[in-house]
């Protein structure tokens, strides 16, 4: 058997960066919560170490997954992360498991680019991302903050997180936008209009949670059918769909476990029939409501 690539899923730039477009999230090798070491810290250096071997060259991180503990991990495992883009995230805090809350103030912000510089061992992140807007705090000031730094050199790229085409244009006003992360999967499609927007714009779309089907995986159903038939697993043949979807999808799915990591990135080579993609996407459209 031949091992699998994440060359199998195309390419897109990313700014001036060029990536494959299937990459690996990096919120999974933390502790239950999103909160503290992961329970096998050796399988989840070994799964970042793996990720280079497999053609994935664009790793998905944040200050808050941990906290630090993702940062921490990726730089140990793939510094001086040759021929890789490693794009964080910051303006979320932490203050136990499964609690997040924006902070969006520049100050902070500026403080969550130069502690991410300094974890990561850089001088410059090529992709930051805001992974939320504050509502208690005007847009416009967080991206000018951010725009700032990016003058400075602090970062190369800027994305945005969970937001609607309105505060894309905003932002997009103020700085350029090379990506948007937003819930997005098979049954998921809230972020449809979000989707098309980025695909017009030359705008990289990041899914998270890209591997979930929810019902439509049952045994017997047609997912399960069309699985069968390409020799997939139901989360395989979801990714495969959402790749499919646009050429600006950029699926991060995330895993400690460098079998899992080696499943999702086969899922690559999947390659569903126009039929196939069709009859899912009608099929996710009715489950997502
Ligand atoms: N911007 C945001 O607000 C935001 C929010 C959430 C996530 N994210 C990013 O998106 C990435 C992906 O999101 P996600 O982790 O929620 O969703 P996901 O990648 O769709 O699913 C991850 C879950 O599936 C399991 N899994 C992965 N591969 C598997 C396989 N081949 N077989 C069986 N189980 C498998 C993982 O557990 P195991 O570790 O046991 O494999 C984990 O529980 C994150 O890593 C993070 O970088 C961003």
């Amino acid at each position: 058997m031949t091992t699998p690539n994440a060359s199998s899923s195309g390419t897109f730039k990313v700014g001036d960066i060029q990536i494959h477009r299937l990459g690996f999230g990096a919120m999974r090798i933390t502790g239950t919560g999103i909160w503290g070491a992961p329970a096998d810290r050796a399988e989840a250096l070994r799964t970042l170490r793996r990720l280079p071997e497999l053609g994935v060259d664009f790793i998905d991180t944040a200050d808050s997954y941990g906290p630090f503990v993702s940062e921490d991990l990726i730089r140990e495992a793939l510094h001086p992360y040759k021929g890789l883009l490693i794009a964080t995230k910051g303006g979320l805090t932490r203050s136990g498991p499964d609690q997040w809350a924006p902070v969006g103030r520049p100050e902070y912000l500026r403080q969550c680019v130069h502690m991410s510089l300094r974890r990561l061992g850089v001088e410059r992140i090529d992709l930051w991302q805001l992974h939320r807007i504050d509502p208690k705090v005007p847009r416009q000031e967080q991206f000018e903050a951010i725009r700032d730094m990016q003058k400075e050199g602090l970062i190369r790229h800027f994305g945005l997180s969970e937001v609607n085409v309105e505060e894309i244009e905003a932002a997009r006003k103020v700085l350029p936008v090379v990506t948007v992360q937003n819930r997005y999967n098979l049954v998921d499609r809230g972020s449809e209009a979000v989707l098309d927007h980025c695909e017009k714009q030359g705008i990289g779309f990041i899914p998270w949670f890209p591997l979930a089907s929810g019902d439509l995986a049952r045994p017997g159903s047609k997912l399960d059918e069309i699985a069968k038939k390409a020799g997939a697993s139901a989360s395989q043949v979801a990714l495969a769909w959402v790749l499919k979807r646009s050429p600006v999808m950029l699926p991060i799915p995330g895993t400690g476990k460098v079998a899992h990591l080696e499943d999702n990135v086969a899922g690559a080579a999947v390659k569903l029939s126009d039929a196939d993609f069709s009859t899912l996407d009608a099929l996710g459209r009715k489950a997502s409501g």
